[in-house]
């Protein structure tokens, strides 16, 4: 391993930004998190200010370098991913906010389209047509300041991801990270590259769009940042991506799941995901080789708490123990699907219900619903997933907030019936992105990293086979019925 004492980490969040510093030795630093506004000017439309991210992510930085007590040799990058920006090619100016990722104002385009296009789409990128991903706001975004494409065709516009806005002003280059573009709906996922149709059907000049590079790309900062003259970034990754990369995951069979407002569940794969699995295929990174995934996103896991915890008047971290103080949810089941379902269903009809009432369900009885409603989707999105890898996932890497909570952690064990490992690191993107930035450089090997990771707490499943039917099949006609047709 190199002398050098540090790679340097950013995480670029949708509400925050955070940064971490990982030592040689793998002593792992947390340095501040730099609060960001998100503005919803109007229904449906979520948007962010470009400079606030850029200058967020300095501070960011250049807090971190000051914090360290060594030499820094590398910067690695996460970044939200799907928010998408427009800016000038010459002066590198904002054309417009980040339409954030949650944005829904093309909502009425995506229907237009998919009555034509959804399987062409979803074959080609992997991904179904939906408001969330790039290509539709990369549209929305050229109509209002381009609309006859004739300044994005001679290269004036620049358009790109939270990833690429943040290098071209950090490096001057013009790219995109491979994973992060897969994340577009312009990518063709298994050429890696730009796909002539998809840039045809959403009206997308090529001439706009950044290079797609590797992950693992050394890109040296043109900017004057205090502590961090000459540092390349040198490990670029989406948010979701680089969490799976921090587990240590590089071979299908293991899968992660963060816990947040939503959640993720993603793993690596060597299938193409069937449009019909209910998850989506994208590319994780891309170094010597592409490394596939597939995703699940739930839209309300850590949302359904939050929401619990205020119409009960309580703490979210008293959810857990009211839940605890019950054997079970007598029969109270809670389906959050507050704006329709997620992963696996994808059912933008269905609807949040609480079911099961009786005159003895109490408080306790819900929290206990609602902590077994965030496990119970994701085991949903697992079940699924167990068909794209050989055998049956026996083990669930865990990350984020709600999964510091060991009872969350013991029942996600016990109703899925697998093993669920919680690393002691926190801040697991951020993570990700420092261990390929020093792969990247060279800093340390794969072998290196293994030596680095600290395992932390394991969770094995201990419910009667019986006991857990029993859950899931309840579990499984509260879904039927949240999603039944409303007359
Ligand atoms: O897909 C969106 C995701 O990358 C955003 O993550 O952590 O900023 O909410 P986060």
């Amino acid at each position: 391993m190199s002398d050098t004492a540090y790679v340097l980490a950013v995480d670029q969040g949708t509400s925050s930004t955070k940064a971490v510093a990982l030592s040689a030795d793998g002593a792992v630093r947390e340095g501040p998190s730099v609060p960001l506004s998100l503005a919803k000017p109007r229904p449906g439309w979520v948007e962010q200010d470009p400079l606030e991210l850029l200058e967020s992510v300095r501070t960011a930085l250049t807090a971190m370098a000051e914090l360290v007590p060594g030499h820094v040799g590398a910067i690695g990058l996460s970044t939200q991913r799907e928010s998408a920006l427009a800016w000038d090619a010459k002066t590198g100016e904002p054309l417009a906010p980040v339409l954030g990722w949650q944005d829904r104002r093309t909502a009425k385009r995506a229907t237009e389209l998919k009555a034509d296009h959804a399987a062409q789409v979803r074959a080609t990128s992997g991904l179904p047509i939906d408001p969330m991903f790039s290509a539709l706001k990369f549209e929305w975004l050229l109509n209002e300041i381009d609309p006859d494409r004739s300044k994005a065709r001679r290269g004036r516009i620049r358009l790109g991801t939270v990833d690429s806005w943040l290098v071209y002003q950090l490096t001057g280059g013009f790219q995109i990270e491979a994973g992060n573009a897969s994340r577009t709906q312009l990518l063709d996922v298994r050429t890696g590259d730009w796909d002539e149709g998809l840039l045809e059907l959403f009206d997308i000049p090529r001439q706009s769009l950044p290079d797609v590079v590797r992950s693992d790309l050394s890109t040296p900062l043109d900017q004057p940042l205090p502590g961090l003259a000459g540092v390349a970034l040198a490990g670029v990754l989406g948010d979701s991506h680089a969490a799976l990369f921090a587990h240590g995951v590089r071979e299908p069979g293991t899968v992660k799941t963060t816990y947040g407002t939503g959640s993720s569940v993603m793993g690596l794969t060597d299938h193409q995901v069937p449009g019909d699995a209910g998850l989506v295929e994208t590319l994780a990174w891309q170094t010597e080789t592409a490394a596939h995934a597939f995703e699940g996103n739930i839209l309300a896991t850590g949302a359904t708490l939050v929401w619990l915890s205020e119409i009960l008047g309580r703490p979210t971290d008293e959810l857990a123990v009211l839940a605890e103080s019950v054997p079970d949810s007598g029969n109270v089941n809670i389906v959050p699907a507050f704006s329709g379902l997620g992963a696996p269903w994808w059912d933008e009809q269905a609807v949040a219900i609480v079911e099961g009432f009786d005159l003895g369900s109490r408080p306790a009885h819900l929290a206990r619903a609602a902590m077994e409603s965030v496990v119970l989707q994701i085991e949903d999105v697992l079940t699924r997933a167990d068909d794209l890898v050989d055998g049956r996932i026996a083990t669930v890497l865990a990350d984020g907030g709600p999964a510091s909570n060991d009872w969350l952690m013991q029942c996600q064990a016990d109703l899925s019936d697998r093993k669920v490992i919680r690393p002691a690191a926190t801040c697991l993107s951020a993570l990700g992105a420092a261990h390929m930035a020093g792969l990247g450089i060279g800093l340390w090997s794969e072998a290196d990293l293994d030596g680095l990771h600290r395992r932390g707490d394991e969770f094995a499943p201990s419910l009667r086979p019986a006991d857990r039917l029993q859950r899931i099949t309840s579990w499984a006609h509260a879904v039927a019925r949240s999603r039944m047709p409303v007359p």
